[in-house]
């Protein structure tokens, strides 16, 4: 049963998180949420903005990248459209990810309110997606911002729940999400028509506050 007054929960930096109800209160808790943000290994998590479309451009373009994403290889004008439509949301939280000051990847969540059949929950939900350069496939880059990320949504927001969908043939997310801490929920059988023209599964994961441990960025 959804709880009708869940109070604060203990942020790891110290201070209480504080459940918010209204969105507009949110919306200016997302905006205050900048970093940047260590995720160890020379890894950092910044703020995107409208300025980083020629280095998002560099992999939104590729094909490899595309392949396992609801949207086609982008090119510059598509990639600022695209940028533009996603930092106007002002329940969105969108971060490059920079290894050794280089721009690699993209991390990025939106928020929702919980469900509730007893009115506002106060706590929120939000969605995991991230996006990297081919360069550094492999190197457990995805897994460190991924975990930042996370890190940042429990620490600094009231956010009850992080979600995540993969397609089922994309072991490499599957894997990423797994090794953050994420649990499969569920499976969404022939739930998308994908590029090849055949319908695909969705892998359904979900990690709560209560099971988050705070990551080494050792
Ligand atoms: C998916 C993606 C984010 C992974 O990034 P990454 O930095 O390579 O991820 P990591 O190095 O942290 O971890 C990858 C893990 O997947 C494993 N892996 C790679 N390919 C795999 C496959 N086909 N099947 C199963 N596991 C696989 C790796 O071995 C590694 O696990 P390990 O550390 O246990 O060996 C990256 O490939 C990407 O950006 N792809 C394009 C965009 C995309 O698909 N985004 C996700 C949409 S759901």
């Amino acid at each position: 049963m959804t709880e009708r007054s869940p109070g604060t929960a203990a942020g790891r930096l110290g201070a209480p998180v504080v459940p918010i109800v209204e969105e507009g209160e949110l919306h200016a808790a997302v905006a205050a949420t900048t970093g940047p943000f260590d995720a160890g290994a020379g890894i950092v998590l910044r703020p995107l903005t409208s300025a980083d479309v020629d280095a998002v451009t560099t992999w939104r373009s590729l094909p490899e990248v595309a392949r396992y994403t609801s949207r086609p290889p982008l090119d510059r004008a598509a990639t600022a459209r695209f940028l533009q439509e996603r930092l106007a949301d002002p329940a969105a939280l969108w971060f490059l990810v920079e290894r050794d000051g280089r721009p690699v990847g993209e991390v990025a969540g939106r928020l929702t309110p919980t469900k509730s059949i007893v009115g506002p929950t106060h706590w929120w939900e939000c969605s995991l997606a991230y996006t990297l350069h081919p360069d550094v496939w492999g190197a457990g880059v995805a897994t460190r911002a991924g975990r930042a990320f996370c890190d940042v949504m429990f620490t600094h927001l009231p956010v009850h729940r992080m979600t995540a969908v993969c397609f089922a043939q994309h072991g490499a997310s599957a894997r990423v999400l797994t090794k953050i801490g994420f649990r499969q929920e569920g499976h969404a059988s022939r739930v998308v028509l994908a590029w090849d023209g055949t319908w695909w599964d969705d892998l359904h994961f979900a990690l709560l506050r209560e099971e988050w441990t705070t990551p080494s960025t050792a």
